[in-house]
């Protein structure tokens, strides 16, 4: 017999203004199931992803984990309860083997130090 979905999206919805970057989305995840999303660039996968962790606010929709409502709890909240999501940017962390504790001043550093936070700070891109 399957057992129940673990996670539930009924209706959801994103507009960025005009842009609706997810319309009506549903789908379910069954516990130890795998679910793959494709689609072909600006279809709306990233931004489902942040709506499930919390990351973006949703237009409208249902996102249920466990059999309880997530969707507009903080993304704190949400990585409580066992839902996060990862990212494509995996490059600072190729080089490191050791502590999770050893790992955080690297992320630190990589924050400041990447394209977005010298140019927040007034710097110039570093010459290539
Ligand atoms: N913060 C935002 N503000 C305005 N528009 C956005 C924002 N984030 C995404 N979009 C738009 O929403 C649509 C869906 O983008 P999204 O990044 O979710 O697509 P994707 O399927 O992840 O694409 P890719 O395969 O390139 O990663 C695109 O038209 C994108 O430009
Ligand atoms: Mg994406």
């Amino acid at each position: 017999m399957p057992s129940a979905a673990i996670l539930e999206v009924r209706g959801l919805t994103k507009r960025f203004g005009g842009l609706t970057a997810v319309s009506s989305l549903g789908f379910e995840v069954r516990e130890g199931e795998i679910l793959g999303m494709i689609g072909p660039n600006g279809a709306g996968k990233s931004t489902t992803f942040n709506l499930i962790a919390g990351t973006y606010a949703a237009t409208q929709g249902e996102v249920r984990f466990a059999g309880e409502q997530i969707l507009g709890l903080p993304p704190h909240r949400i990585a409580a309860r066992g839902v996060m999501r990862t990212f494509q940017h995996n490059r600072p962390i190729t080089f490191w083997s050791g502590r999770i504790r050893d790992l955080l001043p690297v992320s630190g550093r990589w924050w400041e130090e990447e394209p977005c936070a010298r140019r927040r700070k007034g710097e110039s891109a570093p010459q290539s």
